[in-house]
């Protein structure tokens, strides 16, 4: 089997890490209580998928360690600027959440926001995140998941997709991705679905699933 790519590189690697924070904004704000609720209760050793340009700095709280996984080497530079900022101990690798570069049963906490509709392989991410996750360890998530199905709004995430996907950096705007989580093998899983304003991205899916203590 080849081996998965582990780093985005080339023109549009660079283009979307400059437009990231620029596009995020008003998202950004909107999904923000989710976040604040979510990830203050963070402890210990954090390790983020797709952390980006770091937009979860400024919600981790003080004292946590991070292990950023993140495929895009553009996105470093200002990542590592938030770091900086928020004074958060950031170790950074270049790779992708479906080969996590970190010992079995050895962090707390995984946190992933707005990157499972773009991983390639949502189960084997999810096998990993329950991997590198100690006994008790939790997987903390903020996502937009797809719409019903037989939903008109599923529809047109169905039909909208192939080109989304080419314009949004491999997002998928209709992947089931509670129902993953859910057949994934955590011992509980605690989620709430919210719509925020705007078309193709929503619901959204903001949540916990415990790994077996
Ligand atoms: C829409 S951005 C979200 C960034 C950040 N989490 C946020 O909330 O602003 C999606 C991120 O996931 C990253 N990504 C895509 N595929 C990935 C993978 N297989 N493993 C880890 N990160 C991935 C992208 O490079 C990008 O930084």
């Amino acid at each position: 089997m080849p081996k998965r790519k582990a780093q985005k590189d080339g023109w549009y690697s660079r283009v979307f890490a400059w437009a990231l924070p620029k596009i995020a904004g008003k998202h950004s704000q909107l999904i923000e209580p989710w976040k604040i609720k979510l990830f203050s209760s963070l402890r210990g050793t954090v390790l983020e998928i797709g952390p980006g340009s770091g937009a979860n700095l400024r919600y981790f709280p003080a004292g946590i360690r991070l292990i950023g996984i993140e495929p895009n080497p553009y996105m470093h530079p200002q990542l590592l600027k938030e770091a900086e900022r928020f004074g958060v101990r950031v170790e950074l690798h270049t790779g992708v959440s479906e080969d996590l570069p970190v010992e079995p049963a050895s962090v707390d906490a995984v946190v992933s926001s707005l990157v499972l509709c773009s991983v390639t392989d949502l189960e084997k991410t999810l096998a990993e995140t329950l991997r590198v996750l100690r006994p008790g360890g939790k997987f903390v998530f903020v996502e937009h998941v797809g719409a019903k199905r037989g939903s008109l709004l599923r529809l047109e995430q169905d039909l909208v997709r192939p080109l989304w996907k080419v314009v949004g950096d491999g997002c998928n705007p209709n992947r089931d991705v509670l129902e993953a989580i859910e057949k994934a093998g955590f011992a509980r899983v605690e989620a709430e679905s919210f719509s925020v304003p705007g078309p193709v991205v929503s619901p959204h899916l903001a949540g916990v699933a415990y790994k077996a203590g």
